[in-house]
């Protein structure tokens, strides 16, 4: 007994050390393997947590994507496949979550050396009305590339197709797209959240003729064009033009995109270009995307700009023959910085794009056109921002925007735009420019490539800046201007010297006095237009229609302004122009104040004739607006 016991004492010692052994050398392995896949979360930055998408991110993150499409303007679709390259960053993820938005996906598949791919199963979720639909995907621990063979339904909120009839050459179809906000699902299966940033590629087929051009490496010279983008950006960034394009160099790193027959007309408004982005560059740092472009769009497009990388897609509306409406390109060239380089990481963070750029862009003008514009634009900037915060509620006024139920395009407002741009101003008087513009050029190298949040923001704002002065620092309230409504008591009130002259011209002109206007700007022209009464009677309005003949103007962004006092005071004889004007342009900016304006019945005359020829964007805003009409 006894030596059996000992026996088994000694088997047990035995076994004991065995076990020890074994449980060192699995603890080994284990800490071997967390150190390894802690490495790989460590090349992998932590996401932010993203209302506006279904992705699983902090699971498995998309790295790369690589298109292959066909765009067939016959069936207004998109078709092809999305080859995603993954990387885990969890364990344990069973399936990779992707936006979608009324897309037909035909089959996915999985592969771990992107040679073989073996078919995966895939569940679309239920569809939400902002959102979309979660479409989620079987994966293995060892997949790398998940490849996604779908199609694109004409109702696609980022597509827009139009017929020859709706471009200026009237011969050949056009095609583009508008990813921000949250658009990119509707035309490529992808997570599609800012904080997530993708390098991409893209083989595009487009029928005989045309051409296609993408915010990526272009190839002006060869019909057949492989697409880069080498960089990684956010989603929102990934965009497409095919239509009959042509191409004109402004500099050696500039040059503009448009149909042949606008071609030159936009080289000529756009020939400072070249300036712009060395102005831009000396203030800030390096342009990082070698390359920029405009392109041009036919006039339905719905913004002014679009900031895609490499090639800023903008309305025809800012041709107005005399360069006085470029303000916008310095805007989408001044997000390479505020935005492409360092992006929102959620639409709360919106302000930290737009913000930015408006006072950048500002800086730019500046530099290229001297300091007296620079102020009218910030005054100009000013007054729409007081108009702004009278109609927006309080929720709204805050820069970090609450969101949730929302669609992101809602907090569009100018209230991240122009009080985003004032914090900075705030900050640059009571800093001094050198402070502050050391101060971004390190922000923008700090972050480069990556998506922030409003908290990562005003952290490093708070160590690299306010920190150096206490004192100084104490006159900003920076959380009450990123966290309440309406402005500070301390926030600046941009004014103009040439706009103080034209107020009281505006009362000389009441009082039937002829004013000198033949040296206006774009600039002094809206500010006059905005300074008079909201109510002028219809001798008013004619006479001022007959000494500057508004109705005929050639600069939409005035014509916009007149035609809103216009219908506010029932000038019948700018309706026909009224009507030509909406049935033409898309710009949702000028639009949808005029339909505001308009009665119902003169709303909804022109809105039938008008609604087919606008982007889904302007339609949906406007569909919104007419059914609260009364
Ligand atoms: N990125 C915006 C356009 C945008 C914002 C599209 C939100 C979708 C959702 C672009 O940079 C912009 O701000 N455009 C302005 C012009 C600019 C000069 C203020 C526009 O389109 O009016
Ligand atoms: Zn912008």
């Amino acid at each position: 007994m006894k030596r059996h016991r000992s026996k088994r004492t000694g088997d047990n010692r035995q076994l004991t050390r065995n076990r020890v052994v074994f449980i060192v050398l699995v603890s080994l392995l284990t800490m071997s393997c967390k150190n390894t896949v802690k490495k790989n979360v460590e090349t992998i930055p932590p996401v932010a947590r993203d209302i506006h998408s279904w992705s699983n991110p902090a699971e498995v993150r998309v790295r790369h994507v690589n298109l292959d499409l066909e765009v067939v303007f016959e069936q207004q679709t998109i078709r092809g496949t999305a080859i995603l390259t993954i990387q885990h960053v969890s364990q344990d993820a069973k399936h990779i979550v992707l936006d979608s938005r009324a897309l037909q996906i035909d089959e996915t598949e999985v592969s771990a050396d992107g040679m073989k791919y073996r078919e995966a199963r895939f569940k679309i979720g239920k569809k939400d009305a902002i959102l979309g639909a979660p479409l989620a995907i079987d994966i293995a621990p060892d997949t790398k590339f998940v490849r996604i063979r779908y199609s694109t339904d004409p109702t696609a909120t980022a597509l827009q197709w139009l017929t020859p009839a709706q471009t200026a050459g009237g011969m050949h179809p056009f095609l583009y797209t508008q990813s921000q906000a949250i658009h990119a699902r509707s035309w490529i299966p992808l997570q599609d959240t800012p904080g997530v940033r993708v390098t991409y590629e893209a083989h595009i087929r487009v029928p005989k003729g045309l051409k296609a051009v993408m915010g990526a490496t272009n190839c002006p010279n060869t019909a057949d064009c492989r697409f880069y983008m080498d960089h990684p950006i956010p989603s929102y960034l990934i965009a497409l033009a095919v239509g009959d394009l042509a191409y004109r160099p402004t500099g050696r790193r500039t040059g503009v995109w448009a149909e042949p027959s606008v071609v030159d007309a936009a080289a000529a408004e756009f020939s400072d270009m070249e300036k712009m982005l060395e102005a831009a560059e000396k203030l800030y740092g390096p342009y990082r995307w070698t390359h920029y472009d405009v392109l041009v769009l036919p006039p339905s497009f719905p913004f002014g700009g679009m900031e895609n990388p490499r090639l800023t897609f903008a309305t025809p509306t800012i041709l107005a023959g005399d360069k006085s409406l470029v303000s916008l390109v310095a805007h989408e060239l001044a997000h390479s910085w505020s935005g492409n380089l360092v992006t929102n990481a959620t639409w709360s963070d919106f302000w930290l794009n737009e913000g930015y750029t408006v006072y950048i862009e500002r800086r730019i003008l500046e530099e290229l056109y001297g300091r007296p514009r620079e102020e009218m634009e910030a005054a100009l900037g000013y007054q729409d921002l007081e108009n702004e915060l009278k109609i927006h509620p309080e929720a709204d006024q805050i820069l970090h925007v609450d969101l949730s139920g929302r669609d992101p395009d809602d907090g569009a407002t100018q209230i991240p735009y122009e009080k985003g741009a004032l914090l900075l101003r705030q900050i640059e008087e009571t800093f001094g420019r050198e402070k502050l513009d050391a101060y971004l050029r390190d922000y923008f190298d700090h972050f480069a490539f990556r998506s922030i949040t409003t908290a990562e923001s005003l952290a490093y704002l708070r160590e690299h800046l306010f920190a150096q002065d206490p004192q100084l620092s104490a006159k900003i309230p920076l959380d009450e201007w990123v966290f309440q409504p309406g402005l500070p008591v301390s926030a600046p009130k941009p004014g103009s010297d040439a706009f103080t002259v034209i107020d009281s011209e505006i009362g000389d002109w009441m009082k039937g006095k002829k004013i000198e206007t033949s040296a206006w700007s774009t600039q002094e022209w809206l500010h006059f237009l905005r300074g008079l009464p909201q109510r002028l009677d219809f001798s008013h309005m004619r006479r001022l229609d007959s000494q500057y003949h508004l109705t005929d103007l050639g600069n939409d962004e005035i014509l916009d302004q007149w035609l809103l006092m216009a219908v506010k005071n029932r000038y019948d004889p700018a309706y026909p122009r009224l009507e030509e004007f909406l049935t033409t342009v898309g710009r949702r900016k000028y639009v949808k104040p005029l339909y505001e304006a308009m009665s119902l019945q003169q709303a909804m005359a022109i809105y039938e004739k008008a609604r087919p020829m606008y982007h889904p964007i302007t339609q949906a805003t406007i569909d919104t607006l007419m059914a609260g009409k009364h």
